[in-house]
């Protein structure tokens, strides 16, 4: 089986973080977003994965090299030369997707974390017989997402509508396709959104089903989104009693922390922390919701929470760093220092507080 990932976009709304890696690489949970769906892929039979994309390709193929020969997966780029949209990358990689067996294939949007319960959508595909499936999830906020009206008993769509204007109810497209190869024949190539232009005529046709995706679902391409993310992604490892979560009297609630991480004398981490490879917490340090990448120093006594600290940073001792403060790529906050909600992006030294949520150039 193939999938597509749509990996193409600037991934503005993470920024700094994506000012250092396109988006499907900066990590969550301790690893780049796009491997926890060629796992997700690779677990479930796929064997050659397509990443559509439109601009860096040889910084996604240079890392991802080693993956292909971890996972034994086929990896390969399509590259757009100008933005496609959603439905556009399909047209470029069509040669790619199809081959003489004429099986099913998914297309995955690159910014969306769940348990990716792939399996059970390929039942969901055989048993409906139509023409594409597509995962759907409800939120309390519909009108940043495609709305999905469904036959409650069927699954049959009767009405996609992309980020609708009205409420047209509260169950929304989570990014996740599995889709028979004929769609690729109602796909020109040009720039054009497989959400405006292509569900709703399959669904016109009564030929689009859905299926409710079980367990959680976030689209993490924005801060908050992503903190919220990891929280519940590591809600949904402790339901699996899952051995990589941490456990010990300095740890409260779920937290992650890589093997190659040092954790100094009387921290207290947690709930809902992310702590990766070769990072050093000194002593007395008070981390809760939040992300702390690669290579970070957190000098002691520092308290950082509802922040992402990235890669090779360092908070000086004493700083308080919280309310959705993001550093970028190797930022080093100065003793003592109070940053609420700074967004700092990558290579600078803060030696003066910010005091309200602003970005630092
Ligand atoms: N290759 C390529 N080229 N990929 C693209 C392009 C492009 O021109 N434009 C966007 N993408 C990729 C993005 O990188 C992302 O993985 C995916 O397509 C969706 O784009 P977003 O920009 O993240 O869209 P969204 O979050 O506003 O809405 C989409 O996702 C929601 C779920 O998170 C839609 O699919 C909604 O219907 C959906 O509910
Ligand atoms: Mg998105």
């Amino acid at each position: 089986m193939k999938a597509l990932i749509l990996v193409g976009g600037f991934g503005t709304r993470l920024r700094p973080l994506t000012l250092s890696v396109p988006k499907p690489l900066v990590d969550f949970a301790n690893k780049p977003m796009i491997l926890h769906q060629i796992e997700a892929l690779k677990a479930i039979g796929v064997t050659e994965v397509v990443l559509a994309i439109n601009y860096q390709p040889e910084v996604m193929l240079n890392f991802l090299k080693d993956f292909e020969a971890k996972l034994e997966i086929k990896i390969s780029c399509s590259q757009e030369t100008e933005p496609l949209g959603t439905a556009g990358p399909l047209a470029l990689a069509r040669d790619k997707l199809i081959d003489n067996s004429g099986e099913p294939f998914f297309v995955l949007n690159s910014d969306v974390i769940s348990e990716y319960p792939l399996k059970e959508m390929i039942e969901f595909h055989k048993s409906h017989g139509g023409e594409a499936s597509i995962m759907v999830t409800k939120v309390d906020e519909p009108s940043k997402y495609g709305v999905v009206v469904m036959e409650e008993s069927t699954g049959k769509v009767e009405r996609f509508v992309e980020k609708p204007k009205l409420f047209v109810g509260n169950k929304i497209n989570a990014g996740i396709y599995l889709l028979n190869p004929s769609v690729l024949d109602r796909i020109e190539l040009r720039p054009t959104s497989i959400e405006k232009e292509v569900f709703p005529k399959i669904a016109g046709e009564g030929k689009l089903y859905a299926m409710v995706l079980p367990g959680f679902w976030m689209d993490i391409g924005q801060p908050r989104d992503y903190i919220t993310g990891l929280r519940l992604y590591l809600d949904s490892l402790r339901k699996k009693s899952s051995p990589k979560l941490t456990s010990g009297t300095h740890i409260i609630g779920n937290v992650l922390v890589d093997e190659s991480a040092k954790i100094g004398e009387g921290c207290l981490i947690g709930p809902d922390v992310a702590i990766g490879p070769g990072c050093v917490v000194e002593s007395g340090v008070r981390l809760s919701r939040c992300t702390v990448m690669r290579g970070v120093r957190i000098k002691k006594h520092a308290c950082i929470s509802s922040s992402i600290i990235g890669w090779h940073s360092t908070v000086g001792q004493w700083a308080r760093v919280e309310n959705m403060t993001i550093l970028g790529e190797d930022v080093h906050v100065c003793d003592e220092i109070y940053s609420n909600g700074g967004v700092v992006l990558p290579h600078k030294e803060i030696k003066s507080s910010i005091l309200k949520p602003e970005i630092v150039m």
